[in-house]
């Protein structure tokens, strides 16, 4: 799978440890930024990872700010993006279990590198698991459509 990160300054300090569990794991990572902790606006870089899921080259994204907050409001509010913001392990399981999230924030000024890793983990490890899943995803979709 190919995974778009992207992270504002906030969010910088845990991009090493995703990328290198992401590879770890087997998958290509593609970043489109930021690469300094020069401050920027979280929400370019969230329309730009999940421009890249929306146009194919990636399967999913994963944003960094500094709560993870700012990156999945923003996330949220792109046609087709289902941003899950989680601080544990269960959780981004259930994002993809159960929400079938195609986006995964989390925040560096919240949990640490090791957490951050076993976020990435389950995420990317658990599959959608459909029936009556679907039914109520594909009501989340039918909100977009408003
Ligand atoms: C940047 O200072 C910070 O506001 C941002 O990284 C994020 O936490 C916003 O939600």
């Amino acid at each position: 799978m190919i995974y778009a990160i992207g992270n504002d300054h906030g969010g910088i300090d845990l991009y090493d440890s995703v990328k290198e569990k992401l590879e770890d794991l087997g998958h290509e990572v593609i970043h489109v930024g930021t690469n300094s902790k020069d401050s920027v606006d979280y929400s370019d870089f969230a329309q730009k990872a999940c421009q890249k899921v929306l146009d194919g080259q990636a399967d999913f994204a994963i944003l960094i700010c500094g709560t993870g907050l700012g990156m999945s409001i923003s996330a949220n509010k792109i046609d087709g993006i289902r941003a899950a913001c989680v601080s544990e392990a269960f959780s981004a399981r259930m994002s993809r279990a159960h929400n079938n999230a195609n986006c995964l924030c989390i925040g560096a000024r919240v949990i640490g590198n090791e957490t951050a890793k076993m976020i990435v983990e389950e995420f990317v490890k658990t599959e959608f698991e459909g029936g009556r899943h679907q039914r109520r995803v594909d009501k989340i979709t039918e909100i977009e459509k408003r």
